[in-house]
């Protein structure tokens, strides 16, 4: 037995708890954190600790730098076959994505690579990504499916997206995006593929494949109508919906996942202010991926000011994906959105970890309280505003993961 209040306590840091509910603001200068049985049991000062450390805790680390709570990746696709590096180079070119896409390139190139894939290849080739995100800061990770558009490759996708949780021990959050691009087999019906996506989702639901379902509403993708099918195949089994919303032009995405209580609508490159409206009143987040806006090389901003003004949480994640966003750093998404998307630092911070938690209906983690997940970072940094700063490189000197290590 323990008879210690906490397992852990880390000492000599600053922290940025991004509790607004602290009296005196967020930030904590000369803190500590006490964790115990994987959830936080004290965020305070130091010097309000109640006793000597070494009566606290087994495992006490005297440390330097600023601590944060764990980031969450909540867009990314991150399993995958292969690469489209030679998308890259047609783009710079001159091609279009949409030009790619239509000539049959784009997600169907990577759908041929995923079909072609084993699910231990799949794995194998996905882990290194996952890896890399984890080790600047990643704590929980969302990853979709939609480059398998059959029941097996999807299921596989899912399969492989679970068992990274599994050998890293980190959470991940799965969504089903079988709603992507319409697979050569169904070309010229897209009502009959939405008709199978449908009738997949209750089938990988009931293996506990899916926690959210997500679609590409778009002109190369899936018409509002199509969209609005699958969401209501998803309310019908009381899955949560996200949608890839009005970013390459405005369909109306925005305000249709508002209308399914969405837990976000992202990209909304494209969404004007009655998408912005229908977004605040329903709760829904706005998931800035900065990373396919830099890619494509694209001028049309979403809509910072109006999101700012209606209250719209903003959050921020990589999108990680082979085509628009290869991109292996949340770091670098934060640092892309201030750049592009003139988010402060702190913004980029809250977009990483409190607003990416609430993008996943996750209400326990993305700060630093007590009673909430010890997921939490140690950066080696002197000012949290150098995490948005520094372009590239690893900061994190420590991640933990419910109270413990990952290294
Ligand atoms: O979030 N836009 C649709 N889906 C992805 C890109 C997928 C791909 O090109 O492979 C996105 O940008
Ligand atoms: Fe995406």
């Amino acid at each position: 037995m323990n008879a210690l209040p906490y397992d852990g306590l880390l000492l000599g840091v600053h922290l940025a708890t991004l509790d607004d509910t602290r009296p005196g603001g967020h930030v904590i200068e000369d803190g500590a954190l006490g964790w115990r049985d994987g959830v936080l049991a004290y965020v305070g000062p130091r010097s309000a600790l109640p006793a000597a450390p070494a009566k606290l805790a087994r495992e006490v680390i005297e440390a330097r730098g600023w601590a944060t709570p764990g980031l969450i990746d909540c867009h990314t696709h991150l399993v995958f076959a292969g690469h489209r590096a030679h998308e890259f180079d047609l783009r710079l070119n001159g091609a279009s994505y949409a030009d790619i896409a239509r000539a049959g390139g784009g997600i169907l190139s990577s759908v041929r690579a995923v079909r072609a894939a084993s699910e231990e290849a799949l794995l194998a080739q996905s882990l290194p990504r996952a890896r890399a995100l984890l080790a600047d800061g990643v704590t929980t990770l969302e990853i979709k499916s939609g480059y398998g558009l059959d029941f097996d490759n999807e299921r596989k996708l899912l399969r492989v997206a679970r068992q990274i949780g599994e050998q890293l021990g980190v959470t991940v959050r799965t969504t089903y995006l079988a709603a992507h691009a319409l697979p050569p087999e169904y070309q010229g019906d897209a009502d009959g593929y939405i008709d199978a996506v449908i009738a997949w989702l209750p089938r990988l639901h009931a293996e506990g494949l899916v926690d959210a379902v997500d679609a590409f509403c778009e002109g190369i993708g899936f018409t509002p109508a199509q969209t609005r099918r699958v969401f209501e195949a998803a309310r019908a089994l009381g899955l949560p919906v996200k949608l890839h919303a009005d970013q390459l032009s405005d369909l109306g995405g925005a305000a249709l996942a508002a209308e399914f209580g969405g837990l976000s609508a992202d990209h909304l490159e494209y969404t004007r202010e009655a998408g912005v409206r229908a977004m605040a009143a329903a709760g829904t987040v706005a998931v800035l991926l900065p990373g396919a806006f830099h890619v494509l090389r694209e001028t049309q901003l979403p809509p910072i000011a109006l999101l700012r003004a209606h209250g719209v949480p903003m959050a921020v994640a990589t999108d990680c994906n082979p085509g628009t966003s290869p991109l292996l750093s949340l770091r670098q998404a934060m640092q892309l959105a201030c750049t592009h998307f003139r988010l402060t630092p702190e913004d980029a911070l809250r977009g990483a970890t409190v607003h990416a938690a609430r993008a996943l209906g996750l209400s326990d983690r993305g700060l630093l309280r007590v009673g909430l997940r010890a997921d939490f970072v140690l950066w080696n940094i002197t000012h949290p505003a150098e995490l948005c700063y520094w372009l590239g490189g690893t900061l994190a000197e420590r991640v933990f993961i419910a109270g413990h290590p990952t290294s």
